[in-house]
């Protein structure tokens, strides 16, 4: 096999067979196939798509890549969630041990934030003494024994998907959707999760702007799901406006914990719910009301013992960034847009996120938001709060801020977007 006639048969628009995709991804993963090579057919597969039956073999020869792992030794059956990436996306916090304390099992094998997205580790890693980084056996004991484990994806699974990904990040080819799709669920299948509920953000904040796209996306990768016997959902949630009023770590730590303890912010709440419910249902649990975990503290016992048994104190007092500047509104009238992507541009400045992925984040940095879509704003009031130890930051946080939010005479209708778009 040679690497040209594959890029060559991509670039023409034609299909792959099984032995193209079969070797292409296995050659690229030993290093045989060059970057630049598997660039031009990212490229290619970018520009002219992949049929179903394409994107199920690039899917396989990616799981094929590492390791596989096996629950069917717990006592509980298991569902993951994944969510495309969005801005104050500190769902899987709260709901990890939501999930757990309904009596399913939650691996929940998590990411770091890399641009204007955060990452689930760094929100963790706020906690003093937290550990990301555990062994198979370590993750399947804290699985066991508490129900509920965040950590990072170990070396061993799809290490194709981990090559790949680096490429196309510095490729321009990040959003070609049988890639992404390939991408999420090789680990996702990979990891051995019996169900999986997919959370599709769109929206300006998300990689899918456009509602098509999303839709297209969530089709591909619950088919993926299906074909391999993982039961997958997926709902579509608007990602135009930051989840909750807080995007940063340390900051959405605070507000995880909040919602634990049966307080929150309203459209943390109801998205934590809804994917509660349809994790509970996927994995055949449906007598139970995850609502009653969050108001009785058994979820929040869950979350306490899940963060001592990765080394995680529950009571220490959280990072607090060391400078905070107010951005008040200019006007008087209704917020009726507040941007996702310009809010989570301003976090990562602010040194919540990593431009390059072994830059170190600020564990308190970030923005925290006093209004939201719909709430009457008054002017002079604050706005926003922005939080770094880093001052000089501020100016550039504040750059991208300039066109973030309107704000419309008093007595506009405004019709708020609902948080899940659709199922
Ligand atoms: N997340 C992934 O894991 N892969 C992608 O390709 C995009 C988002």
């Amino acid at each position: 096999m040679d690497v040209i006639s594959v890029i060559r048969t991509k670039r023409d628009k034609g299909e792959l067979s099984d032995a193209q995709i079969d070797w292409v991804v296995d050659a690229y993963t030993r290093g045989e196939v060059a970057d630049e090579q598997m660039s031009a057919l990212a490229m290619a597969i970018l520009l002219n798509g992949m049929t179903a039956g394409e994107i199920n073999r690039w899917t396989d020869a990616m799981i094929a890549s590492g390791e596989r792992m096996d629950f069917s030794g717990l006592p509980r059956p298991t569902a993951d969630k994944h969510s495309t990436g969005g801005v104050g996306d500190k769902i899987t916090l709260p709901l990890a041990p939501l999930v757990a304390a309904c009596g399913v099992a939650v691996p929940q094998l998590s990411g770091r934030g890399l641009g204007h997205t955060g990452g689930t580790l760094d929100k963790l890693e706020s906690i003093p003494g937290w550990r990301a980084q555990l062994s198979n056996d370590e993750m399947l004991a804290v699985l066991g024994d508490i129900g509920a484990v965040i950590c990072a994806a170990g070396d061993g699974l799809a290490p194709a998907d981990k090559k790949l990904y680096a490429l196309r990040d510095v490729t321009g080819t990040v959003e070609a959707i049988p890639l992404i799709a390939s991408s999420i669920m090789s680990k996702k299948i990979a990891e051995g999760t019996g169900a999986l509920v997919l959370d599709v953000k769109v929206g300006t904040g998300a990689f899918m702007k456009d509602l098509a796209d999303a839709r297209e996306l969530a089709r591909t990768m619950v088919r993926l799901g299906g074909d391999h016997g993982v039961r997958t959902v997926a709902l579509l949630t608007d990602m135009s406006t930051p989840l909750g009023l807080t995007a940063g770590n340390a900051l959405e730590v605070r507000e995880s914990v909040e919602v634990l303890a049966g307080g929150g912010p309203a459209d943390v709440v109801e998205l934590t719910l809804a994917l509660a419910r349809e994790m509970l249902a996927a994995a055949g649990m449906t007598d139970r009301d995850p609502a009653d975990a969050l108001a009785n503290g058994s979820a929040m016992d869950v979350w306490r013992r899940m963060i001592a048994a990765q080394g995680g104190d529950p009571d220490a007092p959280l990072p607090v960034a060391r400078e905070q500047h107010v951005v008040t509104a200019p006007s008087t009238g209704i917020l009726t847009r507040l941007d996702a992507y310009d809010v989570g541009i301003a976090a990562w400045r602010l040194g919540a996120g990593r431009s390059r992925k072994e830059e170190p984040v600020q564990a308190g940095a970030g923005a925290e938001l006093h209004a939201k879509p719909g709430d009457l704003v008054t002017a002079g009031r604050p706005l926003l709060t922005l939080h770094t130890d880093t001052p000089e930051r501020f100016a550039y946080a504040l750059e991208s801020l300039e066109s973030a939010f309107d704000i419309a005479p008093e007595g506009t209708a405004f019709t708020p977007t609902p948080i899940v778009v659709d199922r």
